[in-house]
């Protein structure tokens, strides 16, 4: 009998099965859904990014156009990567501390492949992106979740991390601009993470998806802008939400060499690379970011300013993000802080899919998620339905 590997059982649920079976039930029901739910940019990716890798893939003199990308590097992709960190954030990298990725949750898991041992710690901060304990239980590692609570403003409380853990972990996962909380973190708390580090010999490894969907003029910081952060952290790039380029599946880890090159022999042993037009299109998509990233962050600042005012409006106690494509928003207290029971009745009654707080873990309880990227009359018109369910 065929069966599966006992570390699938060790999975959690993946958190958008479970929603995607409730709205079938419901739309089986003749529910009129529509959904904030999943974090994948609506709008395309932009123009110039697509026309090169056009031009590049039907470049008949480029004869290795389409060959295996591990063995037919585009130089200009990692040389645009270095450019792009010393112009965006003034973090100098050299060669060795650049890995190309395909997008950061394939590279998260490649991390963890590469650096733990089974029986390894690794500290994922809670609530957090699901994958970085998904990279544990494939490296058959434990995952030690650090709360991020409201109180600390979602940040790690590194003196609340058990001395036990201190010891034996051998990565920290964060994320800021966070998914799903929406907080942001300072150059502050990143000295204190690598300070962390430092101490404890523990790898901080730093998820940037965000840091280019900032508003009201916030910018937001690298981990590696902090002196000798190259000594003990990583950080994850991912072009997906930067530039809508979600299914293109491309970023890159830049920082501490040795983590680098343990992801890139993880890499070289599991895929090939990636097609070079793609490659092309990267390095085009970080020249040109200066210009795109303004444009994509009006559309969400926007609609941001739909929900948040809205719900202001119908009692919800908030503050608007300055960062990530989401709202975070507490469960009304009819539901006695019950995320699933909210986001359940919310589909059943009102046809809104939204991302209960409980998928990201026990400290999220009490919370759920709207994804911003939907689009203007689908995101009011899911306010309306929301503003008139919660008044009832
Ligand atoms: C915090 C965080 N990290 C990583 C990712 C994965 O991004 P990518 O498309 O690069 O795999 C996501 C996607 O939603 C995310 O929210």
């Amino acid at each position: 009998m065929i069966t599966f590997a006992d570390r699938l059982d060790k999975l959690p649920p993946y958190l958008f099965v479970d929603i995607r079976q409730k709205i079938a039930a419901a739309k089986e029901q003749g529910v009129d859904v529509i959904s904030l739910g999943i974090g994948d940019p609506d709008h395309p990716t932009p123009d110039p990014i697509v026309e090169t890798l056009c031009q590049t893939i039907s470049n008949t003199e480029d004869l290795d156009r389409h060959r295996y990308g591990c063995d037919n590097p585009v130089e200009d992709f990692p040389e645009s990567i270095i450019a792009y960190y010393n112009r965006r954030f003034n973090v100098k990298l050299n060669d060795d501390q650049v890995a190309i990725t395909m997008g950061s949750k394939d590279a998260i898991v490649k991390l963890s492949l590469g650096i733990l041992n089974p029986g390894d710690i690794g500290i994922a901060a809670s609530p957090g992106y699901p994958t970085y304990n998904i990279g544990h239980v494939f490296s058959s590692a434990t995952t030690y979740y650090a709360p991020i609570l409201r109180e600390n403003n979602f940040l790690v409380d590194f003196d609340a991390i058990p001395d036990e853990v201190k010891r034996l972990a051998k990565v920290l996962w964060i994320n800021y601009p966070n998914n799903p909380t929406t907080a942001t973190a300072d150059l502050d708390f990143f000295k204190r993470a690598i300070e962390f580090g430092r101490q404890y010999d523990i790898l901080i490894a730093h998820d940037n998806a965000y840091s280019e969907n900032t508003y009201d003029g916030y910018i937001s910081p690298s981990i590696l802008q902090v002196d000798g952060a190259d000594e003990v952290a990583v950080e994850f790039f991912s072009l997906s939400k930067a530039f809508n380029m979600t299914g293109w599946r491309l970023g890159f880890v830049v920082g501490n060499s040795t983590a680098v090159q343990a992801v890139k022999k993880v890499k070289d042993n599991i895929d090939n690379g990636s097609l070079r037009a793609l490659q092309f299109a990267g390095a085009k998509a970080l020249s040109i970011a200066d210009e795109i990233t303004p444009k994509l962050n009006k559309i969400y600042v926007k609609r941001r300013d739909i929900v948040v005012d809205s719900l202001i409006e119908s009692g919800w106690l908030l503050d608007k993000p300055k960062a990530t494509m989401y709202v975070w928003a507490p469960v009304p207290e009819r539901f006695d802080g019950s995320s699933r029971l909210f986001a359940t009745e919310l589909l059943e009654n009102a046809g809104v899919v939204v991302t209960p707080g409980l998928g990201y873990g026990q400290w999220s309880e009490g919370y759920f998620r709207i994804s911003l990227t939907y689009p203007d009359d689908i995101i009011q018109t899911a306010i309306n339905r929301i503003q008139e369910f919660s008044s009832k």
